[in-house]
Formats: C-alpha cells, structure tokens, sequence
C-alpha cells in the first residue's frame, strides 16, 4: 500500500488510481433507474447509504446483508490494484436498478446520469466539521496522500488541494445544478438534528411509501452507535494495509461542532475570513453547530 500522489484530472486532484482509469470512468453510462448518491468526502455518505439501502428494502436489514454483492452501492470511481475489484467491475455485475456512489465534483459526474435523468442525493457537511472528519480519515487511510500536521491541513482544504478537490467548489457545483437535475441536497446537520424527518424526506424522493413502523426501525438501524456496531457499515471489512481504524475509525464520532475541539481561536478566524471570500453569493443553508 502506497500513499501516492494525487493526480490532476480536468483540474481535480485524483487518487492515482482513478486517474489512470479515467477514460473508463468518464465513459460510463448508467440506466435511467439508476440512483446516485454524490457527496464530498466524509460529508455522510455511508449514513445515507445505509438509510437508501434499508428504503428499498423495506427496513429489512437481513435483506440488505444478503444483497448480490458484498459492496451494495459501488463506488463509481474507485479503481482498485487488481485483484481487488473496482467500482465498475461491480457495477458491470449488478442488474439496474443500482445505487452508486461517487464523490466526484459534478462536472466530472458522467454525463449518462443527467442525460438519464437519474436520481441523485447530494449530502453536505459543513466545511470545518467536513474537514475535521477528512483530516482523520487521511490519517487512517493509507492509499491517500499524507495528511501532514493539521495547521497545514487547513490550508490545503482552503486551496483544495485533496482528493476530489475543492470542498467550495463541490458544494456550490450540485447546489447550483441541484433544482435543473432534480437533485435532493441534503444536509449532514439536517439529518442529526432530526434523522426521521430527513429519512422520510429521501423516502419520498424514491417514490417510496412505507409504515410508521418500518420508518422508526430504520431511524434506529442508521443511528450511530448502531452503524458503528455494524460491520457492513463501519468498514471494517476493508482490510487494515487500506485502512488502519487503530489510527482512527471509520465511524469516528458523528457529531455536529467537532470542529471546536480542533480549530484555535485563531484558526477558526483565519478559516471564516477566506470562507467568506470563497462562498460569497453562494446562500447555501450551512450550520456549524445545531
Ligand atoms: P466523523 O469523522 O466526524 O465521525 P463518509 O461516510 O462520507 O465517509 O462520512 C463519514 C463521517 O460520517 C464520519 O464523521 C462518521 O462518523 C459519520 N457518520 C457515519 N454514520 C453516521 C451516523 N449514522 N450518524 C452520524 N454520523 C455518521
């Protein structure tokens, strides 16, 4: 396992490994009922994950295990070195319809999706608890670049200089598409704030209806300390050379405000100013505390 350089693809910098497969990313084509979860990482992906899973499968958790292949929402972009599959070998096994995940910015998203008109659920994390997370997260994933120390970490997610790039411009990029493309873009702090209202919220958008009953059983099955407990959901299946969850775990803390114990006073000040400056006119909803 290498932590290898990011590679620029239209300007976004790339794990090496889907940059050296980008043609074949680029090139893909999904069916129309196909469903897309796009996020910027560890904005809350594997949450809604597991809450659309658990949607289509009526909340039957059993089900969802004895899903067709062991990833149940690949992961568009992510090549593996062989023999380890990548996301598309996956999704060249699954029938349609397939959720897939992808954090890539949307003009990067292959054009199929919106040429299909396909679903899509865009989550968003604030910038300081979204960057906390990520900070972590390449802490304890050893295929992405060194983290480094974290007052240096700042600056690199103000130039968005990780992995699919810009946390400004990947907000701002499906919130400004969000109402063409018929996208539903969540919010991380939405949902910790009141996880049943969002859960039913993804479940009309799927045009799905389901019991009371059913509904409360997936709030639960989606809380954190249940998902942590999960092993389909925690990612503990991942094998320790990739991801080393004694460093860190996958399901760290999942809170809302986490950025308090991180940024200083003076961090904090630094990180608004030059936020004012890159999301001026953008009026997205963003919370950093609930
Ligand atoms: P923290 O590092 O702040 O704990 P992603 O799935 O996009 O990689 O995001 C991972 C982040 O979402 C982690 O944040 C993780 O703990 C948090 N998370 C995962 N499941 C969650 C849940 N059910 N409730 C709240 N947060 C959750």
């Amino acid at each position: 396992i290498h932590r290898f350089p990011l590679i620029p693809i239209r300007g976004i910098p790339l794990m090496n490994y889907i940059a050296q497969n980008w043609d074949s990313i680029w090139a893909f084509c999904p069916d129309p009922s196909d469903l897309l979860i796009a996020t910027y990482p560890k904005a809350g992906t594997t949450w809604t994950q597991e809450i659309v899973d658990l949607l289509l499968h009526n909340g039957d958790a059993e089900a969802c295990r004895r899903a067709p292949t062991p990833v149940r929402s690949p992961f568009l972009e992510i090549f593996s070195p062989p023999p380890i599959p990548s996301g598309l070998d996956f999704l060249n096994k699954m029938p349609p319809p397939r959720v897939i995940k992808t954090h890539l910015p949307f003009q990067l998203v292959p054009l199929g999706f919106w040429e299909n008109k396909c679903k899509t659920i865009y989550v968003a994390r604030n910038a300081k608890d979204n960057m906390v997370s990520y900070f972590h997260f390449d802490c304890m994933n050893l295929t992405q670049p060194e983290p480094g120390p974290w007052e240096g970490y700042i600056h690199k997610f103000m130039r968005g200089e990780l992995s699919w790039g810009s946390w400004y411009d990947h907000v701002k990029g499906y919130w400004a598409e969000r109402e063409k493309r018929n996208i539903l873009y969540l919010f991380y702090e939405d949902m910790k704030e009141n996880p049943r209202r969002e859960v039913v919220r993804i479940m009309k958008y799927l045009d799905l209806s389901l019991s009371d009953d059913v509904i409360d059983r997936i709030v639960e099955l989606t809380s954190f300390k249940k998902m942590k407990e999960n092993p389909m959901a925690n990612y503990t299946f991942i094998p320790t050379p990739v991801f080393d969850q004694s460093i860190s775990a996958f399901m760290r803390k999942g809170e809302v405000g986490d950025w308090m114990n991180h940024f200083t006073a003076e961090q904090s000040k630094m990180f608004d100013e030059d936020y004012e400056k890159q999301m001026k006119e953008a009026n997205i909803p963003f919370r950093t505390n609930i």
